[in-house]
């Protein structure tokens, strides 16, 4: 018999925005289609990382280790303490992974006990990154959706939640900056999320893969290391940081990633790791160091991030809600009607692909036993497509949308 938590997964949202497209011949042929649906970086691959890639390929003829090099190692250390003032310890405190949805998953599997009396929670927000769902089915524990609204300011907040609920919970995902609302956690919201940490022992599985994508150079947003450290806790006690090199350094691809924190979490996922096959290929390690050493090539990715969004985002936000996020590269627009049917003819029409945001989305209960879903009546458009593409496709979706109303 398979793992049971396989039959509580849910088609992933790409999969649904096929299904969707199903059988649609985009502007009748006559546009070509732009895609702002999946939120794939589109810039070059910085030239360092090409470079060590050929200067490194003798390298594979060895087996990589499950920690990886520890100069790969130092250099994320280094950039932690670089970025966000903190430089956990490269032999105790951090692990390359490949990339951080595979940690996102295998984390839980490794850090959740289901065995417990009464079960295992984890918590997340929704609308959401969807493996934190699946990651917690396949582990055989139960999700706890926090709705993020405008009301809450987008942000995860645990205080609604019983005590009894707070005690079942072993693991929380925190998304900052986030996908897709583009919120960040600033740091009174790290203090109270600590101290509920440290009230009821839950983990903070602190996903900041957008960390690097901002629009003021000098204002980054913080992280969970920034915050440990303005609260004294060097030790990183509960805290599990992942960021990866695929967005900031436009190299999904690549397949690099890191997680760091608590030593003694560190320390169990390194052995679930030895056991779960996931070292870093060596050629990607030695690449990996080259990108996080340099900083030139993200600041050069913010730059174009900024003028895709200084052309698209007043067009949009003329004729849908679509305020400008604190960080990431999504706009999370209020389309002000069904979103998958908004979706579904902005694509028929214009042939620009946005990704509704109920398939984001779960349905929530709220404490009044009234039911809702967040991401219902949004949809997220990534602005990923190459500059020039962006603005065509904004005034696509704005003539589209003037079209509805
Ligand atoms: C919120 C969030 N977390 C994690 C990931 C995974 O990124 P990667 O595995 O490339 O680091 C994504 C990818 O889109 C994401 O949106």
């Amino acid at each position: 018999m398979p793992n049971p938590g396989l039959s509580r997964t849910r088609p992933y949202p790409f999969a649904r925005l096929r299904k969707l497209f199903e059988g649609i011949v985009p502007a009748e042929g006559k546009l070509k289609p732009i895609s702002l649906g999946i939120g794939e970086p589109c810039h070059p691959i910085p030239q360092c990382i090409g470079e060590a890639i050929a200067q490194n390929i003798s390298l594979m003829s060895s087996y990589p280790g499950t920690a990886g090099n520890p100069a790969l190692r130092e250099a994320i250390s280094a950039w932690c303490e670089r970025r966000y003032g903190l430089a956990p310890d490269p032999a105790t405190e951090i692990l390359p992974v490949l990339g951080t949805r595979e940690a996102l998953f295998s984390l839980v599997q490794c850090l959740v006990d289901p065995t417990v009396k009464g079960g295992a929670k984890v918590v997340m927000p929704v609308p959401f990154y969807q493996i934190y769902e699946g990651a917690t089915f396949l582990a055989g524990a139960d999700p706890v959706y926090l709705p993020l609204t405008r009301e809450n300011g987008y942000k995860l907040d645990l205080s609604v939640l019983s005590p009894e609920t707070l005690s079942q919970t072993q693991l929380v995902y925190i998304c900052s900056p986030g996908n897709p609302t583009g919120s960040v956690f600033d740091l009174d919201d790290w203090k109270k999320l600590f101290a509920l940490s440290d009230q009821y022992g839950f983990v903070i599985a602190s996903d900041e893969c957008y960390s690097e994508i901002y629009f003021e150079e000098g204002n980054a947003p913080i992280g969970a290391m920034t915050a440990a450290k303005a609260c004294g806790r060097t030790d990183l006690k509960n805290i599990i940081v992942l960021n990866s090199l695929s967005k900031r350094s436009n190299a999904p691809g690549l397949r690099s990633g890191f997680v760091a924190g608590d030593r003694s979490l560190i320390a169990s996922y390194l052995l679930y790791r030895t056991y779960h096959g996931s070292a870093m290929n060596p050629m990607i390690q030695a690449a990996s160091i080259a990108a996080w050493n340099d900083e030139a090539h993200v600041v050069e990715n913010r730059r174009l991030y900024r003028e895709k969004f200084a052309v698209a985002q007043p067009i949009l936000n003329s004729v849908i809600d679509a305020p400008m996020p604190q960080a990431s590269f999504y706009l999370w627009a209020n389309v002000g009607e069904d979103d998958e049917v908004f979706a579904r003819e902005l694509y028929r029409q214009t042939g620009v692909t946005v990704l509704p945001g109920s398939y984001l989305s779960r349905n929530v209960t709220l404490a009044d036993g009234s039911t809702m879903n967040p991401g219902a009546g949004y949809v997220r458009i990534a602005l990923v497509a190459e500059p020039e593409r962006i603005g065509e496709a904004a005034e696509r979706i704005r003539n589209f949308a003037l079209s509805r109303k």
